[in-house]
């Protein structure tokens, strides 16, 4: 299968502890007692005593099974698993939720991002691993300003959002807002403990006007698969993620293009867009946003990789 830039990245980056140092040391985490339980019923039996339903799945066996069903990275999902069940009966059902296809984090109910844990509900957008460089590219362009404006359209779980203002500090002031109420519920959940408010509806028409020109970073990661492209990714994202957090359009670019429409009204001068495109879109997604009258900059990581066009309001 051709790559494709929506290919998760995010499952291959939650299994390896290295680059998730909260992954690697769970002892502050609330799952670690349970964690510290599983690993005692696991120590090897005698033949004399049999399993008991009660008894969970070794990890060995978790990851004998999920290898079986095509995971490449079955040992460390075998190993979050089991952080994350509450007890063998869930550790089953997710096992065979995992096993039947459905992404590693929809099975968890989060993904790691940034360092952060973000709630991922079953049927929203999962943050990609690759997405962290829109967030640092936003941290580069935040205007030295007291208490700057973070608007995540299009915010899914509201990762991104989350995630600069957790880097920000105290002082930021953070709306996002997306189409999807399930998405909207979910970022409910991840942003109102860093008093976020999360809005519902299309684009800028879900936001309060009072918001208009007051916005110092417009991060905007839009579906940008072109349609043509949809058949190709795989079925993680095809069967188990909404078509509309996908379909960008013939060209991939449709949404962005009503974005940049109305871009420039709700920046505060200085104010920056940053949104996130295939490589092969940059050029095209570059001059859609200049033509909307922003000041704009193609950078990108060819390690993860990443693309980001921002925009900014001069
Ligand atoms: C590629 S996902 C990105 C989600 C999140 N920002 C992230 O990076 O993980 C695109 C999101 O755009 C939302 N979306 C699609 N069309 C929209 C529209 N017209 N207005 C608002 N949100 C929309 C989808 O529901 C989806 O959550």
């Amino acid at each position: 299968m051709r790559h494709h830039d929506t290919e998760p990245a995010t499952h291959r980056d939650l299994r390896d502890p290295a680059t998730h140092p909260e992954l690697r040391e769970p002892a502050a985490d609330p799952v670690s007692a349970q964690a510290a339980e599983l690993r005692a019923a696991a120590e090897p039996r005698t033949a004399a005593e049999p399993r008991t339903s009660a008894e969970p799945l070794s990890e060995t066996e978790l990851a004998a099974r999920l290898r079986a069903a095509g995971c490449v990275f079955a040992e460390d999902e075998a190993r979050l698993l089991r952080l994350t069940a509450r007890g063998p009966a869930e550790l089953e059902r997710m096992t065979g939720r995992r096993a039947a296809g459905e992404p590693l984090e929809h099975v968890l109910g989060w993904a790691g991002f940034d360092g952060l844990r973000i709630a991922v509900d079953p049927g929203v957008f999962v943050p990609r691993r690759r997405t962290e460089f829109l967030v640092r590219a936003a941290l580069e362009a935040v205007p030295d300003t007291a208490a700057p404006v973070v608007l995540d359209l299009c915010c899914g779980t509201g990762a991104v959002g989350a995630a600069v203002v957790t880097r920000l500090g105290g002082d930021a002031r953070l709306h996002a807002a997306d189409l999807d109420p399930a998405a909207v519920r979910c970022a409910r959940r991840n942003l109102h403990p860093l008093g976020g408010r999360v809005y519902e509806g299309d684009l800028f028409a879900a936001l309060p006007a009072a918001l208009r020109g007051t916005v110092h970073l417009l991060t905007a990661n839009v579906p940008y698969v072109p349609t043509d492209d949809i058949p190709l990714l795989p079925s993680e994202a095809r069967d188990h993620e909404p078509r509309t957090a996908l379909d960008g359009g013939p060209d991939g670019l449709a949404l962005l293009r009503r974005v940049a429409a109305e871009a420039y009204d709700w920046l505060a001068p200085g104010g920056t867009l940053l949104t996130e495109t295939g490589s092969h879109q940059s050029g095209a997604a570059a001059g859609v946003l200049r033509e909307a009258g922003l000041t704009v900059r193609v950078v990108s990581d060819p390690e993860l990789p990443a693309t980001v066009v921002t925009a900014t309001r001069r």
